[in-house]
């Protein structure tokens, strides 16, 4: 089985490092190969997402992604941007369901801003639908403005649009994934307002007819950003789009304390799959051996669950992760007191001895 490790920057390298460690740890025969992604793409190659770089990772069974940007590349055209090789490599691979799972480890329930009562025990799972929506949607651009009281200037635009497939193919990913879990999903939308979310909320409905079994409530977006922070343990899966979801998806990991905890999966229909921590770059600590590099490993246990059909060696890191946190090992952005604090290698280093 062949896994592309694309680092990228910022703490990428050293997160990455971490979860080939661990990877290398469960004494399985993985072919595992690196190439530069984001700013050390553009560096090495003079693009984000050099060719040898999305080769690789079409070629590869599963792709253990980084973390893309950094201060230098802020200036250069959009087309060049670090961002532009995680959406290209979406979009390239297919990779339409995003699962960013937002789980409260009791050990770090006081690492949340919320109080302990609203959030302990907290399990819900996002899917953001990651291929469509006004992330991708043409035409975009800035032209001339055709109309209204701005007639003439210049204006800034983009085109939100969801074709049907593309809203059937999610809510079945919503509506199987919730079958394994609590059986509800919430549906996102701002159909109240949008043509694409009222459209969205239709076909969710009659996809919906396939599991009657699974219990579908839709919810306006504002209302849904409220209830998050509100009573989020009343979400089970929730589903939405690509804008929606980026925003959701940051305010739910943030409930938990930390979002250097938080692995993600981004599949396509054949379950190969893109996984990345949730967080970026983070290009301050960079270099500074201080970064969590548990969200990487845990989308490297994702990635043996989803892609590699590892089930087993997925169950033996997520039991080793909540065993370090047990032993009271935390990396600076979890730490509290009468907690270690440890850097990322030694993290890393506890991780690999508790999968013994
Ligand atoms: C994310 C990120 C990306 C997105 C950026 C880096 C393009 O915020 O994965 O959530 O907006 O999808
Ligand atoms: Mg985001």
């Amino acid at each position: 089985m062949k896994i592309a490790i694309l680092p990228g920057d910022g703490i990428g390298p050293e997160i990455t490092a971490q979860a080939v460690k661990v990877l290398n740890a469960l004494n399985e025969k993985f072919e595992l190969e690196s190439a530069d992604v984001g700013g050390a793409g553009y560096a090495a190659h003079g693009h984000p997402l050099p060719q040898q770089t999305l080769a690789l990772a079409k070629a590869a069974d599963a792709v253990l992604f980084g973390a893309v940007g950094d201060y230098q590349y802020d200036k250069l055209e959009r087309a060049l941007r670090p961002e532009q090789a995680i959406l290209g490599l979406r979009k390239e691979l297919g990779l339409f369901a995003n699962l960013r799972p937002a789980i409260l480890y009791p050990e770090l329930a006081g690492a949340s801003t919320l109080k302990p009562e609203v959030v302990s025990g907290l399990d819900i799972l996002i899917i953001r639908e990651l291929t469509g929506d006004i992330y991708f949607g043409k035409p975009r651009g800035v032209r001339t403005c055709p109309d209204g009281p701005f007639l003439g200037e210049r204006e800034g635009f983009d085109t939100m649009r969801y074709a049907e497939g593309e809203i059937r193919r999610i809510a079945h990913v919503a509506f199987q994934a919730a079958r394994k879990r609590g059986n509800r999903v919430t549906s996102v939308d701002k159909a109240n307002v949008l043509e694409t979310f009222q459209f969205w909320r239709d076909i969710v409905t009659d996809v919906h007819q396939e599991y009657q079994d699974v219990e579908l409530e839709h919810m306006y977006v504002d209302n849904a950003a409220m209830q998050l922070v509100r009573a989020p343990k009343k979400f089970d899966v929730i589903v939405t789009g690509n804008m929606f979801g980026d925003i959701l998806s940051d305010a739910a990991a943030m409930l938990t304390g930390s979002i250097g905890m938080l692995p993600s999966a981004s599949l396509d229909a054949n379950n190969k799959g893109l996984y990345e921590p949730s967080h970026g770059s983070a290009p301050d600590i960079a270099g500074k051996g201080v970064a969590n590099p548990l969200a990487t490993i845990l989308s490297a246990a994702m990635m043996l669950r989803f892609s590699l059909g590892k089930t087993e060696q997925a169950d033996r890191i997520e039991t080793a992760v909540k065993k370090v946190l047990a032993q009271g090992l935390r990396t600076a952005d979890i730490f509290e007191e009468g907690t270690t604090r440890v850097g990322t290698e030694q993290m890393g280093d506890a991780v690999v001895n508790a999968l013994a």
